[in-house]
């Protein structure tokens, strides 16, 4: 053999190898996570070349050896959930949640998510797009590939698209793969209070145009109290499926109102957060084959005690995966890697699972299986290496960057 490669990376401690798969592991799949040690991977174009052994890779030319003695390697990770496009930020909240506030009273007193509406709605297009980028940037150096994001904090037209559009100009221009999500229905605007139905009207008398100019591909709502109901949530998800659009649901977050037997019934792709996740709504989901999106870095930041139960989902057969939520009030992290931790510490996912959770379940959760959340020969060339002995490591090391060098598209882009 004497093949050439633009990068080959050798000496791997584990490499993980993760097949492309048509759909999600459900249940006990999770548990199964495959591993080449003293491993090699080259990569050519944006495409992975090879994989083999130490040994093998011995006969490989290449002009750029990257030498991962005492590293892993794995596929580049897909964070599901985001709400990364937004203008401000809400610091001056955190002392409101020390004396007890709740998050649900913050939003009702007019602050919350629609204080981060009021600063989207201020801020240029231009500006909230360098701020958006400065965060993706953030998650590409912690082994973020490919990201969704929502909108959802301008609840007016112009300001919804306003956010669309930055996150498709950053799909076009930005490293990252970005998936976007208009979740127009995140909260009930100040002129509409009297009158949720009517917004709901409004939202979704966005989706022709936001179909027509590809402006998003999914579609979500927030059914939590003090926002939508969960038949408000039934007729918008219904409406959005019409409009030629998969939906997803923020459900069950805070208050347990059945939002995941909702998620269920109308087949959504993804049901979100779930906290409060009732019996028959986990088996909803096993039955739909919706996927849950766990955010634990959401219950922990909200200062809770109970976490969204990631065990009883797993044995019900659902697909689980994690996410950052990353966002100005809820969860604000793009640490990815903090997730892992937490989803270890506090859902009590195995570490497998939850490898499984952050790469090709993940992928599945945005439509993109076919070319992220897996490594394979002939697959997309979207790979981080860590500064970690082996795969257990970086669930159990909490809290700080493990990425040592980040892979986009065959190109290295954090180092
Ligand atoms: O997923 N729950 C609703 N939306 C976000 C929080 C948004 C915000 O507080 O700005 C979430 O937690
Ligand atoms: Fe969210």
């Amino acid at each position: 053999m004497n093949k050439t490669v633009d990068i080959l990376l050798t000496n791997i401690g584990q490499l993980l190898l993760m097949e492309k798969l048509d759909s999600p592991k459900k249940g006990n799949e999770m548990q199964q996570l495959s591993y080449l040690e003293n491993a090699a991977l080259g990569i050519t174009g944006n495409e992975i070349s090879f994989i083999g052994t130490i040994e093998e890779a011995k006969e490989i030319k290449t002009n750029y050896l990257i030498d991962c003695e005492g590293k892993i390697v794995s596929p580049g990770l897909v964070d599901p959930h985001t709400h990364v496009v937004f203008g401000g930020s809400r610091e001056h909240e955190l002392a409101l949640k020390q004396q007890g506030v709740p998050y649900l009273e913050i939003l009702k007193q007019g602050g919350g998510i629609l204080s981060t509406v009021r600063a989207t709605r201020e801020i240029s297009e231009e500006d909230l797009y360098k701020k958006a980028k400065f965060h993706l940037d953030r998650m590409l150096s912690y082994g973020i590939t490919t990201v969704e994001g929502k909108s959802g904090y301008g609840l007016d037209k112009e300001t919804e698209l306003k956010q669309l559009r930055v996150l498709k100009k950053l799909n076009q221009r930005h490293e990252m793969d970005i998936v976007s999500t208009f979740l127009g229905a995140h909260a009930i605007p100040a002129n509409y209070k009297e009158n949720p139905d009517a917004f709901l009207d409004e939202m979704l008398a966005m989706l022709p145009q936001i179909k027509e100019e590809n402006l998003a591909t999914y579609v979500d709502i927030f059914c939590e109290t003090g926002v939508f109901t969960v038949e408000q949530s039934k007729r918008f998800m219904l409406a959005a499926k019409d409009a030629g659009f998969d939906v997803k649901i923020h459900a069950d977050e805070i208050d347990s109102l059945g939002g995941t037997e909702l998620a269920g019934e109308v087949k959504a792709i993804s049901a979100e957060h779930l906290v409060g996740a009732s019996d028959r709504g986990i088996k909803a989901l096993a039955e739909a084959g919706t996927i849950a999106v766990l955010l634990p870095g959401t219950t922990f930041y909200l200062g809770k005690e109970k976490y969204a139960r990631a065990r009883t989902m797993i044995e019900e057969g659902v697909a689980v995966t994690i996410s950052t939520d990353f966002n100005p009030g809820s969860c604000v992290t793009e640490n990815i890697q903090m997730i892992m931790s937490l989803a270890a510490l506090k859902l009590k996912m195995t570490p497998e699972e939850i490898w499984n959770a952050v790469t090709i379940n993940a992928a599945h959760a945005i439509g993109k299986e076919d070319e992220a959340g897996y490594l394979a020969l002939g697959g997309n060339a979207d790979v981080v290496i860590w500064d970690a002995p082996n795969y257990k490591y970086i669930p159990y090391h909490y809290g700080v960057n493990h990425a040592n060098t980040v892979i986009k598209n065959g190109k290295v882009v954090f180092e």
